[in-house]
């Protein structure tokens, strides 16, 4: 089984329909999926509220009950988990990578929002996680990708 989490201390970046969508996505290719939920506004959670779809599942839990939930998931033939992250304090960030094969870190392209991105890369970074910077809500035309580009590049 594969931990992959979606990651970022910074609100509204994508990081829930990132998560949500790959879990679908790897669903479709035949993997077995289960999304874990540790933000306390629980998008994802209401997302398969809505949904009407059995699968992938969607468990809401602390972060403190990560280790465990990851466990439970192994046990029960799961081949993908996608933690969805939260926008709080840094151990939530630091408990969510230490459990993952893999990092994702979702980031606007404007400058304060590559800025805020660093606290996480820092984290992740820290226990030596391969990851990768993915780019959302990128303008169409304009400097301001290249430039967001570059900037990360540079970190
Ligand atoms: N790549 C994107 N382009 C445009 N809108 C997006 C994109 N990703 C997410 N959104 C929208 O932005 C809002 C916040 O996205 P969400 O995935 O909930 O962010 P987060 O989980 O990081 O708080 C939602 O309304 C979502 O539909
Ligand atoms: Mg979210």
């Amino acid at each position: 089984m594969k931990v992959l989490a979606v990651l970022s201390q910074k609100g509204g970046v994508g990081k829930t329909t990132l998560a949500t969508c790959l879990a679908v996505a790897a669903e479709q290719a035949g993997e077995r999926v289960a999304i874990i939920d540790i933000d306390p506004q629980a998008t994802a959670s209401f997302w398969k509220d809505v949904r009407n779809q059995e699968t992938p599942a969607v468990i809401s839990v602390q972060p403190i009950r990560l280790g465990a939930m990851i466990k439970a998931c192994a046990d029960a033939g799961t081949d993908l988990v996608i933690i969805d992250g939260a926008a709080v304090a840094r151990d939530v960030t630091f408990e969510a990578t230490k459990h993952s094969d893999f990092v994702i870190v979702p980031t606007k392209t404007a400058v304060f929002d590559t800025m805020s991105m660093t606290h996480t890369l820092d984290v992740v970074r820290e226990q030596k996680k391969p990851f990768a910077v993915v780019l959302t809500f990128v303008p169409p035309q304009g400097q301001e990708t290249r430039d967001a580009i570059a900037a990360i590049e540079e970190l």
